[in-house]
């Protein structure tokens, strides 16, 4: 069989992914999702756009520094200043690149950047040149190029080549494309530019259509080299390319691609439930490759041919994706060691500490639930991991009533470094309202809930209740996850996972006001 060629994986998680609304996440957890993503084996993870603000600035300087083994990209626009910040953030990194874009669709040349294109040809060069002062690895990118005049885009691809451009990635920055005319594209460029074969052609796709992972996939079966893509497709407006799907498709379906990736797919589950964790941004249940149902069998009929054969309705083993076979597995009498193997199975490595203090949460969980399962492992992991890194308010204690006959009435204690707040009211429209009243009481902020979701982790009246929630305050919109078997404790723990980030948020905000950056392209 003749070998299959190997995809390039880019992951823009950090970056693209970050620019979905409220899903800005703290440097610690930057760092924590660009190890998951090293063990994942992407080839290049986006880490930030330096320039952007401090806080991506400081992101893609300490994942530069920290990760090895991979490919660090830091974005930056097409001009000095951009492409020297990027620079100064990347420069510790094994492996630098430096990704610059530029806008060559007529809407783009006439509407946003009031540019010629011969102006935009030259403005390109200056840039790629600029970079290639840096370093050896630099990517170009035509932004909108899916909108761009054939004839130009040709011109701009060449002229970026000629300039050092290592990588050519064509993006569809809007969601475009069709299948066909996005492998047409690729195409056309490999057959019309003359100096094509220097450097890597790579395609990033949006979703607005919902065909971000289609054309992708079309691109590669008409050469490109490198794919684009995020965790659970999340990104912009509607994400980008899922990187699980992409990666899937070309696993299942490599004899029809006639590609393959370096991607340890057993990673994926895990990488996926992180990066929810973290951003808050929860995976639709019937997701392909990491959905909840993405391998449940309901129909009778589907149930009976899989336990004959699985591959009668099964074209991937949950295996392979990360997913454990066995659900119900520990109880009150499981030991450490125990624990902790489950814990690698769902793809997370505790140090001694705290797989210790997992441990005793597991136990005093284990008292209250009969049953543990995965869920339940994973919601406690995930919420040790939260915990260590959260930096602002804590919860100490709470206590609420609730009912028809008297106003709801709520009373919390929280921690901020070492000193302790205590407030009561007692209105509201129930004791979520009531517990929203005693944070804004507290904090000094006025919050508006945009959207709350509550599920369970597992099955049973005692499963463990996650909650996520979306809050705004002063325009700063962040999401929030919290934990419990206490649907009102997971209630408060996500409020305060959200006001966290926002006065994260406050904070750039201000450092940006103060040194005047730009926002994100
Ligand atoms: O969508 C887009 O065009 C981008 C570029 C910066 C690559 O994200
Ligand atoms: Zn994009």
């Amino acid at each position: 069989m003749a070998e299959l060629r190997r995809i390039t994986i880019f992951d823009t998680t950090l970056r693209d992914g970050e620019q979905s609304p409220g899903a800005s996440m703290n440097l610690t957890e930057k760092l924590e999702i660009a190890q998951a993503l090293c063990e994942l084996g992407v080839d290049v993870i986006e880490a930030g756009f330096p320039i952007a603000s401090p806080g991506d600035f400081e992101a893609v300087r300490l994942i530069s520094q920290k990760i090895r083994g991979t490919t660090i990209c830091g974005l930056a626009r097409c001009n000095p200043q951009d492409i020297d910040r990027a620079w100064e953030a990347l420069k510790a990194a094994e492996q630098p690149r430096i990704h610059v874009f530029l806008a060559t669709s007529a809407i783009h040349r006439e509407a946003k950047l009031r540019m010629t294109r011969e102006q935009i040809i030259e403005r390109a060069r200056e840039g790629i040149r600029r970079a290639v002062g840096y370093c050896d690895d630099i990517e170009f990118s035509p932004e909108d190029a899916a909108r761009t005049e054939h004839d130009f885009l040709c011109q701009v691809v060449e002229a970026a080549i000629d300039a050092g451009a290592t990588t050519v990635n064509i993006p569809d920055t809007v969601g475009y494309a069709l299948p066909a005319q996005m492998g047409e594209t690729i195409a056309m460029l490999r057959e019309r530019v003359p100096n094509i074969d220097r450097a890597v052609l790579s395609v990033h796709c949006h979703n607005d259509l919902g065909l971000a992972v289609a054309n992708s996939l079309a691109a590669a079966e008409n050469g490109a080299g490198q794919i684009e893509c995020t965790i659970n497709g999340i990104g912009e407006r509607a994400g980008n390319a899922a990187l699980e799907e992409v990666v899937m498709a070309i696993r299942t379906r490599g004899d029809q691609l006639q590609c393959s990736t370096g991607i340890e797919t057993t990673r994926l589950v895990p990488t996926s439930r992180l990066v929810a964790s973290v951003t808050g941004l929860q995976v639709q249940r019937n997701k392909a490759i990491v959905g909840r149902n993405a391998f449940a069998h309901e129909a009778g009929i589907h149930q009976a041919g899989m336990l004959r054969d699985c591959r009668t309705y099964e074209i991937m083993q949950p295996r392979d994706v990360g997913l454990g076979h066995s659900d119900l597995v520990l109880g009150k009498h499981s030991g450490r060691a125990a624990l902790n193997d489950r814990a690698k199975a769902l793809g997370f490595h505790l140090t001694g500490e705290q797989l210790q203090e997992v441990f005793e949460e597991f136990k005093t969980l284990a008292d209250k639930k009969k049953q543990i399962y995965d869920g339940d492992i994973l919601a406690l992991i995930e919420k040790r991991l939260h915990e260590a890194i959260e930096a602002g308010w804590t919860l100490v204690s709470f206590d609420t009533a609730c009912g028809t006959v008297r106003p709801p009435r709520a009373r919390l204690t929280l921690r901020r470094g070492d000193r302790e707040f205590t407030e009561e009211v007692a209105a509201g429209d129930g004791p979520i309202d009531a517990v929203f009243r005693v944070i804004e009481t507290i904090t000094d902020k006025q919050l508006r809930c945009k959207d709350f979701e509550a599920r369970s982790a597992t099955v049973g009246r005692d499963a463990q209740g996650e909650v996520t929630l979306e809050i705004e305050h002063e325009g700063i919109v962040c999401r929030g996850r919290g934990v419990s078997t206490d649907t009102v404790e997971a209630t408060i723990r996500a409020i305060l996972n959200a006001v966290n980030r926002i006065e994260a948020g406050l904070a750039q905000r201000q450092t940006a006001a103060e040194e005047s950056v730009p926002t994100t392209p």
